[in-house]
């Protein structure tokens, strides 16, 4: 087993540091042993740009692309751009999705016991899913390629690989496979989520979905055009297990899939690709409450126990595996006991939440 771990940490802007420093005490309290988790903090983000001149340094990116893993808590400020217009906080996120080959991004979508569900009649356990978003394709292919012609139109192409959906449909299914199935009816199934009814690329999708679907007979499949997706994952979430999805729509249905289950900050993600892991919570540095001190950490924490169990399954770790069941254990007993931030209509701050969290994960075996 390795005797140290090298994580690059970038606490990003915003809210972004407030979530993320105390993450790092977490886990080493989780697993119970300073300086397994070696972590290097490297500079990044829309703050950085405005100080330096550079949104994502060169020693930053080669430290990245050499860690075991990347830590990243959010980033961003807008109005804060390139020439383009795209923001340059997001460098950061998008080129290492890009250049590490990140193509996997798993959202766990779950509804925690003691979380008031915005939706009429829905309890705990009933939201169980995950939205497997592909990656490093899509219509984020133009990202930083689009054109604008002579001021008068704008072209952003629409990028689907045969490789690329394969592989994402591939890892869709394998999660089904070690899934306990549907809330509703404990079947393992994956949702083909597109637009395969207007758009060739996403007829091309479901095709090679359905490719893929053959080596898997013990998954059920089914379609689900993405205008009417958003209205099932409103009506009939307990129908689903994993859901796979080209890039933009999965960064669209993955916050309303948040917001079903008590908000953006209880939405954890996982970035990976074949030797490379980025780790951060699925909402942005949230600028609109950064500074108070109220940010809800629980994304980033559930991020941090997918870092553990990603490298502890890819070095057949056992410490890391226990480190993240123990986070992991944590939030939902915190989450069922009310400590919670005010997002969640919770009266704590978010080092008071992090406290208990850590003071948890100490106290257990
Ligand atoms: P956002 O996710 O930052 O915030 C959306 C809403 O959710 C806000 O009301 C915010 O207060 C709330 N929220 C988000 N995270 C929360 C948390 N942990 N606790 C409590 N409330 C939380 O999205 P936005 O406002 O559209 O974007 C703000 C900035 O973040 C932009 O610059 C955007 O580009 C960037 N962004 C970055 C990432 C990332 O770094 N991974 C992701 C999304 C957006
Ligand atoms: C997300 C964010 C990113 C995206 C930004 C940070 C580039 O919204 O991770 O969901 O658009 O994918
Ligand atoms: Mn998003």
């Amino acid at each position: 087993m390795k005797d140290r771990y090298e994580i690059a940490v970038v606490h990003g802007d915003g809210i972004g540091p407030e979530i993320c420093r105390p993450a790092l005490g977490l886990v080493d309290a989780a697993l119970r042993q300073d300086g397994l988790m070696h972590w290097s903090e490297y500079p990044a983000g829309a703050e950085h740009f405005q100080a330096t001149g550079d949104g994502f340094p060169e020693a930053t990116r080669k430290a990245c692309a050499a860690a075991d893993a990347i830590l990243h808590g959010a980033a961003g400020i807008p109005g804060v751009v390139h020439p383009d217009g795209t923001e340059v906080g997001l460098d950061f996120t998008l080129v290492n999705r890009f250049t590490l080959d990140l193509y996997a991004n798993i959202r766990p979508i779950r509804l925690y016991e003691g979380v008031a569900c915005p939706l009429a009649g829905v309890k705990a356990g009933e939201i169980d899913y995950i939205v497997v978003r592909e990656n490093s394709e899509g219509l984020y292919a133009a990202r930083g390629a689009g054109s604008l012609l002579r001021g008068e139109m704008a072209v952003d192409p629409l990028v689907q690989t045969r490789k690329g959906i394969e592989r994402i449909v591939r890892k869709a299914f394998e999660l089904a496979r070690q899934s306990k199935g549907a809330p509703s009816d404990g079947v393992r199934r994956v949702t083909c989520c597109d637009k395969a009814n207007v758009l060739r690329s996403y007829a091309f999708f479901r095709q090679v979905f359905d490719e893929v679907a053959l080596d898997y007979p013990d998954i059920e499949t089914e379609y689900a055009i993405i205008d009417a997706m958003t209205m099932h994952l409103v009506l009939r979430p307990s129908h689903y297990n994993v859901i796979v999805t080209e890039n933009m729509f999965g960064d669209i249905i993955s916050d309303l899939a948040a917001a079903t289950i008590g908000g953006l900050g209880l939405a954890p993600s996982a970035e990976v690709g074949v030797s490379n892991g980025l780790f951060q919570p699925s909402h942005g540095s949230a600028p609109d409450i950064a500074g108070k001190g109220v940010a809800n950490p629980y994304g980033m924490v559930l991020s941090a126990a997918e870092m553990l169990d990603w490298l502890g399954h890819g070095n057949g770790d056992d410490r890391l595996l226990a480190a993240a069941g123990r986070i992991r254990t944590a939030a939902a007993e915190g989450l069922a006991e009310g400590h919670m931030t005010p997002d969640l209509k919770g009266k704590l701050s978010t080092g008071e939440v992090m406290d208990i969290l850590v003071g948890k994960v100490a106290g257990m075996a």
